[in-house]
């Protein structure tokens, strides 16, 4: 019987300080940052709140070139965001920033979700049908996100064994530039991906013991598939209170027999840091 064994470090903590972690000490990070409009930046749906928003991410972006090993990949889903009427393309200022930091922009994947879901339908739909149905006032709903892979520059080295071969059937889901993939449904968190996306991402950019790290940690999905998948994982999360959920989801204080995963919970007072 192969018993499963991984380590396991939760932070609750602000990313943009990832002191825990040695310099490229990280194989993967796979991450989803804070929706624009879900967080409070000083000033709201403003231009100088948007820049506030994006310094952020790019600070914790930083610290993610300073842990990742050369060579090794970052993943980030993220959306577009619509403020004043006027569209945000958070992507390309992503694409900006990590291309400064050095790394090489190897791949979009644009994950479409379907139709309906998160209540999109109501708004777009209805005031442009309802409302004003005439020319010039299309409503959009937006049903895709995008997922951005990057990588540091070095060389990706992996082994060529059994282990490691991707299936045929898995190869042929996710060699399309679109995938799609259902919306999540954790109750508690206003914005969790699928553990599809995590599922995807970990087996096509790491091999079984490696360490896979999500700065936005959220409910703890990276957490829970990078377990699943015998990767080791950190993430971190600036919100005490997904602290319960997090553990619920990654089962925390769960023992079976064939498996052995430690979990390190370390909680900041970066207040005082
Ligand atoms: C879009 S959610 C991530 C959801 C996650 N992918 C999941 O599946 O649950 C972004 C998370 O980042 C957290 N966050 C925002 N700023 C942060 C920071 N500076 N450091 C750590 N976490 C932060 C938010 O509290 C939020 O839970």
């Amino acid at each position: 019987m192969e018993v499963k064994m991984s380590k396991h470090l939760l932070i609750i903590g602000d990313a943009r300080n990832m002191k825990e972690l040695k310099n490229e000490s990280i194989d993967l990070m796979i991450t989803s940052p804070p929706y624009w409009n879900l967080k409070e930046y000083g000033n709201g749906d403003s231009e100088k709140g948007y820049n506030q928003y994006i310094r952020e991410i790019k600070e914790v972006l930083i610290e993610v070139s300073r842990v990742l090993k050369a060579g090794r990949f970052a993943c980030i889903n993220v959306g577009t965001a619509v403020s004043n009427s006027e569209m945000k393309h958070i992507p390309c200022d992503i694409i900006e920033i990590m291309k400064r930091l050095g790394f090489t922009f190897k791949k979009e994947i644009i994950w479409v979700k379907p139709k309906g879901t998160q209540g999109l339908w109501q708004r777009g739909t209805t005031k442009f049908l309802k409302k004003e149905p005439y020319p010039g006032y299309l409503n959009l709903n937006i049903m895709h996100e995008y997922i951005l892979i990057f990588q540091k520059k070095g060389e990706f080295k992996i082994e060529f064994n059994e282990k490691n071969k991707l299936s045929e059937e898995f190869i042929k889901k996710v060699c399309w530039s679109v995938w799609e993939m259902k919306v999540s449904y954790t109750k508690g968190h206003p914005a969790p991906f699928p553990e599809e996306l995590p599922y995807r991402l970990i087996k096509l950019y790491s091999q079984e013991g490696e360490t896979v790290l999500d700065p936005f940690g959220g409910s703890g999905t990276v957490m829970k598939v990078a377990k699943e998948l015998n990767r080791n994982s950190v993430i971190y999360e600036i919100n005490p209170k997904y602290l319960e959920l997090i553990k619920t989801k990654v089962g925390w204080e769960q023992k079976t027999l064939n498996s052995k995963h430690e979990f390190k919970l370390i909680i900041r007072d970066d207040k005082n840091a």
